[in-house]
């Protein structure tokens, strides 16, 4: 078997060479991190679910013209994306007070907010991805306004189209976070969504009885991590095996 090049390991993911220039494999791992990784624990099956629900969704997203690096997946852990520049923020937006904004401005976690708010955070480890407003982004140079512009467009369009999907299978969508990317197409560049989104960068909460189905069970240590995942993608229709979805968001009473 060849060898593939290992371009990075992250806390979640690996990324090696793809079989084309422009293309990267994205193989997800069963690590689960919090609090920037002062937390780590191996939880088997996380990565396929993962992957199969980042797949669901991006798959989702090109097809409604929403442009993302995803190409196909290729196996249960791995999928084949174009390569992209990512640009070092992560971009939150939020329906629902929970998590950090409830904290800092002390508002109830559930509270619904007056209106979807997106927030800025600088991608960085050693800093423990601090919060930044546009005036940061453009003076350090990670963006600039009118990229700034282009990202808000994607994230209220990713916004409102999880809204309605969550919403369709008896979730409540409070808020999640994606990563950009620019993408190079000879002399033409655009911005794209990038890495994944799965309940390790959403929070979902069922409908009917509140439960948590996302990464906040293994932040607060309330186990069945896997089992929600499960549900997630069970709900979403996404079939257990190895061949692509096929039947569409399953109606939950
Ligand atoms: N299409 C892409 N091209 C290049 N890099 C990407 C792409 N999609 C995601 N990435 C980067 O790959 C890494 C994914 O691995 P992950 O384990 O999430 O890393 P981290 O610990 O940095 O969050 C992230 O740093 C993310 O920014
Ligand atoms: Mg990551």
């Amino acid at each position: 078997m060849s060898r593939r090049r290992r371009i990075y390991e992250g806390k979640g993911k690996v990324l090696y060479e793809g079989p084309e220039p422009g293309t990267l494999i994205q193989f997800f791992k069963d690590d689960a991190t919090a609090f920037n990784a002062k937390k780590h624990d191996v939880i088997e099956g996380k990565g396929v679910l993962n992957n199969r629900i980042s797949e669901f969704i991006f798959e989702h997203l090109n097809r409604i013209g929403i442009p993302t690096h995803f190409i196909r997946r290729v196996n249960m852990r791995e999928q084949l994306i174009k390569e992209v520049e990512i640009i070092p923020l992560e971009i939150v937006v939020r329906n629902v007070a929970a998590g950090s904004l409830a904290k800092r401005l002390g508002i109830d976690e559930g509270t619904m907010l007056p209106r979807s708010i997106i927030e800025f955070y600088y991608k960085s480890d050693e800093l423990d991805d601090p919060m930044v407003s546009e005036e940061h982004i453009t003076a350090f140079g990670w963006a600039n306004p009118q990229e700034i512009d282009d990202i808000m467009a994607l994230a209220i369009r990713v916004n409102d189209f999880l809204t309605g999907l969550f919403m369709g299978v008896g979730i409540q969508l409070v808020d999640f976070k994606i990563e950009c990317g620019r993408l190079y197409e000879g002399d033409m560049m655009r911005i794209v969504v990038a890495d994944e989104i799965s309940p390790d960068n959403c929070r979902l909460w069922d409908i009917e009885t509140q439960d948590k189905l996302d990464k906040d069970r293994y932040r607060r240590d309330m186990g069945g991590l896997v089992d929600a995942y499960q549900e997630v993608a069970r709900r979403l229709g996404i079939v257990n095996g190895n061949e692509p979805p096929r039947s569409g968001p399953v109606l939950v009473k």
